[in-house]
């Protein structure tokens, strides 16, 4: 009888453990893994140069990296922004609106957008001088499969975005600096030539 209640309980947490794991294959688990290779110089960390930053732990070569690396999250935009929450914030609230513009909502339709909203997420972060770089594909490869996309298409979702932050209440000057990371993507994303205007 306890040997059958031990089988089915650890059959449900199997079940579980599979059904959280299948909510997005391919997912990078939260778990913390501590960096062996320096952000800043590229060498192999030492252990003892450690810094935490939003729950995770980074490590680096040399005390001067760490004080590098500390600076540039704090100038960040990402940082100013309300760092990972804000962002996760930001990008859930912009594919409510993208989802909702029929001058662009055709386009996702056959994509998986619980992956979508992680890897604009990531995408952003980065950009915006996060923590943990862009490692997905680039921005040309990304889109180069849209049929008939184009400069309409684009000023959709950015419009969508500044109309997002300025709902979130983000200061203007902030806005201002989204937008422009954003614009400068603009040739990649309709994978025109690098310096088109
Ligand atoms: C500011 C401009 C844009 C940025 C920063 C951006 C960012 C991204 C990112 C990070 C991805 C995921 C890339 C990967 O799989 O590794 C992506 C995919 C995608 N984007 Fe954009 N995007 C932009 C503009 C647009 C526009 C204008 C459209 C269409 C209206 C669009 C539609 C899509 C679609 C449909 C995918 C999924 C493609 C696929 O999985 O096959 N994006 N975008």
């Amino acid at each position: 009888m306890k040997s059958s209640f031990i089988l089915i309980a650890s059959l449900a947490l199997a079940v579980t453990v599979n059904f959280a794991a299948a909510a997005e294959p391919g997912a990078k688990s939260a778990a913390a893994e501590i960096n062996q290779v320096c952000p800043i110089s590229g060498k192999p960390v030492n252990p003892k140069i450690t810094m935490v930053y939003e729950g995770k732990t980074y490590a680096f070569a040399e005390e001067a990296c760490r004080t590098k690396w500390r600076t540039a999250r704090e100038n960040s935009l990402y940082h100013k922004l309300g760092g990972q929450p804000a962002i996760d914030a930001a990008v859930e609230a912009f594919y409510v609106k993208v989802l909702a513009d029929n001058r662009i909502k055709h386009y996702f339709e056959d994509i998986n957008m619980t992956k979508q909203r992680r890897k604009q997420k990531e995408f952003l972060s980065a950009a915006f001088g996060g923590p943990i770089p862009w490692a997905g594909k680039d921005m040309r490869k990304a889109h180069a499969n849209l049929p008939g996309l184009n400069e309409t298409h684009f000023n959709a979702v950015a419009e969508n975005l500044q109309k997002t932050l300025e709902d979130l209440k983000i200061k203007p000057e902030l806005i201002k600096q989204v937008m422009a990371i954003a614009a400068s993507t603009r040739n990649d994303v309709l994978n025109r030539p690098k310096d088109s205007k």
